[in-house]
């Protein structure tokens, strides 16, 4: 099956910050994953081939869960938008934000208030990745890792970055504890 592909899901770059999270996802014997942003699915379907869960894929944009549907049927895709439907999801274990953080800046710490009510105890692992001096929008928030880190109000359990000569981006991925 071939779909429009903006973000080049079916190609899956960067592959260290996704291999971080599953790696996160298996340290702390993580057992439900709910996936914001999850587009097409195809991170969510490499979950599940390495850790057997999984994920509640959510998406605000119903024609990407309907091809995330069609290329993955047996896995668990629902049109939601993360800034009003997070509460609904409360029973799982971890939230992962795939790529979504520029999408939701403004409403960002809206949403790590919904976190600490609805989430408490759990994770947030955060798949984000930056730009190597090059980023424009949301420099008011945070321009790398560390200052993300330091915007996040909840405790830094795990950190990866990594990136290569040939990248203008650097990859990476957090866990915290909520
Ligand atoms: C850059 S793409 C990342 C796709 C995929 N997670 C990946 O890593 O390749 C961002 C995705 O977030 C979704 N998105 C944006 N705002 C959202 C919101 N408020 N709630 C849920 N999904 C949202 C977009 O529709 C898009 O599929």
């Amino acid at each position: 099956m071939k779909f429009d592909d903006p973000w080049k899901q079916s190609t899956q770059p960067n592959k260290y910050s996704r291999i971080a999270g599953i790696i996160h996802i298996k340290n702390f014997n993580i057992q439900s994953v709910l996936e914001c942003g999850c587009g097409l699915g195809y991170y969510a379907d490499w979950i599940q081939r390495e850790t057997s869960i999984t994920p509640k894929s959510i998406d605000i944009s119903p024609v990407a869960i309907e091809k995330a549907r069609k290329l993955f049927p047996h896995l668990d895709f629902e049109v939601a938008d993360v800034r009003a439907d997070l509460p609904k999801f409360k029973g799982y274990d971890c939230v992962l934000f795939a790529e979504i953080i520029w999408y939701i800046l403004p409403q960002l710490q809206n949403i790590f208030e919904v976190l600490r009510k609805d989430f408490k105890s759990k994770y947030l692992l955060v798949n984000q990745v930056f730009y190597k001096g090059t980023q424009k929008y949301g420099t008011e928030y945070f321009t790398n890792l560390k200052e993300f880190i330091n915007y996040v109000p909840f405790t830094l359990l795990g950190q990866c970055e990594a990136t290569t000569i040939y990248d203008t981006t650097i990859e990476t991925s957090t866990i915290f504890k909520i």
